[in-house]
């Protein structure tokens, strides 16, 4: 592909063959810009002056638009990005990395999001373009009892979010949300439409199942294994301050956390000096109690602490807080009405080994300046310890005690977009030591392009450019194994972005 503007227009043109007018929006439709931030949930993100805006977004209303899409995108040299929730960290769905990168338009699943839950299968189908509040939302009102483990933000994107895996406060109980999914649907890289795992082989539902976003086909709908969930969960929330103890407690949270019973994840948020500790409990109040009592009693967690509530109510709690006893749970419905926010910058890190109580010292007191940087930390353990490292894609499992997520929030202006900030840049660095290395690992939903991007040699992106971020997401064996998946579905690289799955040549 390259950036002619005539193949732009036989792209177009192409598309109006199979595609209705109205769900193709080209930068001169004034529906343009409210559609392309309709998803975006971080300032850096939009920034014009950093990157190629797409030369239109089409947004499907069925699968045949969507083979339409990558079947013109083939034709006239348009590469097509695809886009669920919009949350990726870098924006890789929806935006390209220079203003000379390739020409590419988008695909925006927004409108593909039906949910069917089957209550006695203890099933469920969902498209892509759901939000995970949504899936939260039908699975409990239609099937009582029964519940998904996935991430915290109701307006993530089933798409990215389950090929990436999906981490929640269920997932020490239950796993990934990737480690949940029984089937799905897909368009290939030909524009084939895929209609199960059986069409597509063992191999290539491996790959979606975690493999990354944007790599393999645009996966349309999932079908996931739904969870027992009881009557009753609970909530507690213990805040420490540095004065009341929290190095201290952390410092025994990293080992205490991750051999907590699996019904129990307990998990940290580390913000301006204080550690506020964070609980899900699959039961009542008394048991969490009781449990925190004998193994963590430095908390000293009470009933006071406690709230008890619905798996449903629990999942729009943990993002709304209080502010939800004043909404209706249809709250967790409303995907595309948040407001964009400030700027943001995520990284990750996976700790094998816990930090000494003097390190915990000196990250408590890392100086921010005007920003907001914020720790949070998921205890894995549980049957995260107990699904090897190659049952999918994610590969961070036994050895792991716990993820850390970097954030740093700040208020910035678009020339400094790309730019990573002081706090979250500086401490990263100082925490190579501490964390899991060779490779460090990272978090593909967490995605970081400092971590690397891609080199296109010859055409095709290149395996050893890949392997600095890949190995990191995936594992040595895991990312080899992605490449070369990779090879066989998509062998001329026609999806491809700044960190989308280089194919392994033949000579490899
Ligand atoms: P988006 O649409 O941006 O897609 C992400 C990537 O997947 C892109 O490369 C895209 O091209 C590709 N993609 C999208 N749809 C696809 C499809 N149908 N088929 C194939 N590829 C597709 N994570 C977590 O595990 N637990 C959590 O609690 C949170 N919390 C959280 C909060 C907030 C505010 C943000 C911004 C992010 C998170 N995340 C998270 C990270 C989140 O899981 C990650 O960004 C997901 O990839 C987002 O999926 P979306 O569909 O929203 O993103």
């Amino acid at each position: 592909p390259s950036d002619h503007s005539d193949n732009d227009n036989d792209f177009l043109r192409c598309l109006s063959t199979d595609v209705p007018g109205q769900l193709v929006q080209a930068p001169s439709s004034p529906s343009f810009t409210p559609l392309l931030v309709s998803s975006i949930r971080n300032a850096r993100l939009v920034a014009p002056a950093t990157s190629r805006p797409p030369i239109c977004i089409v947004t499907p209303t069925n699968a045949s638009h969507v083979q339409a899409a990558v079947r013109c995108g083939r034709r006239h040299a348009v590469r097509v990005r695809v886009r669920s929730g919009g949350h990726d960290c870098e924006g890789l769905s929806y935006r390209s990395g220079s203003p000379k990168s390739e020409a590419f338009a988008v695909i925006d699943l927004a409108n593909l999001h039906a949910v069917t839950v089957d209550p006695h299968e203890a099933t469920a189908w969902v498209d892509s373009g759901a939000g995970i509040g949504e899936l939260y939302y039908h699975v409990a009102t239609a099937a009582p009892g029964l519940g998904f483990p996935a991430g915290v933000c109701p307006t993530i994107g089933v798409g990215g979010h389950f090929s990436g895996g999906g981490m929640g406060l269920m997932m020490r109980k239950h796993g990934l949300s990737a480690d949940n999914v029984l089937d799905a649907t897909m368009v290939d890289a030909q524009g084939n439409l895929l209609a199960d795992k059986k069409a597509m082989g063992d191999d290539l539902f491996w790959a979606i199942r975690g493999g990354g976003g944007g790599n393999f086909g645009i996966v349309l709908s999932w079908k996931v294994r739904l969870v027992p969930v009881p009557p009753t969960v609970t909530f507690f929330k213990v805040p420490k301050t540095m004065e009341q103890g929290a190095v201290d407690a952390v410092t025994k949270w990293q080992t205490l956390a991750p051999a907590l019973p699996d019904d129990l994840s307990v998990r940290v948020v580390v913000q301006n000096r204080e550690a506020n500790f964070q609980a899900l409990h699959l039961g009542n109040c008394s048991a969490a109690v009781a449990t925190m009592g004998s193994r963590f009693p430095e908390l000293g967690v009470t009933t006071a602490d406690c709230k008890e509530m619905s798996w449903l109510n629990y999942t729009a709690y943990i993002f709304f807080g209080d502010a939800i006893n004043a909404k209706p749970l249809e709250a967790l419905l409303l995907n595309r009405s948040m407001p964009l926010g400030r700027f943001v910058k995520n990284k990750s890190d996976y700790v094998k080994k816990p930090l000494t109580k003097e390190t915990w010292d000196k990250i408590f007191q890392w100086p921010n300046g005007t920003a907001t940087g914020q720790l949070v930390m998921e205890p894995h353990g549980g049957i995260m310890a107990r699904i090897s490292a190659d049952g999918i894609p994610f590969p961070h499992r036994s050895s792991v005690l716990y993820n850390i997520q970097y954030v740093e929030f700040w208020n910035g202006t678009a020339a400094g977009g790309d730019v990573t900030p002081k706090w979250v840049g500086s401490l990263y660095e100082f925490m190579a030591p501490f964390v899991s290395k060779n490779p460090r690992g990272a978090y593909v939903n967490y995605r970081d392009l400092d971590i690397g991007t891609n080199k296109v040699v010859d055409g095709v992106t290149s395996y050893e450019s890949g392997k600095v971020w890949g190995e990191s997401y995936f594992g040595p064996e895991n990312y080899r194994r992605l490449a070369k998946i990779k090879r066989t579905v998509d062998a001329d690289d026609y999806f491809r972005s700044e960190q989308s799955m280089p194919p392994l040549s033949l000579s490899q």
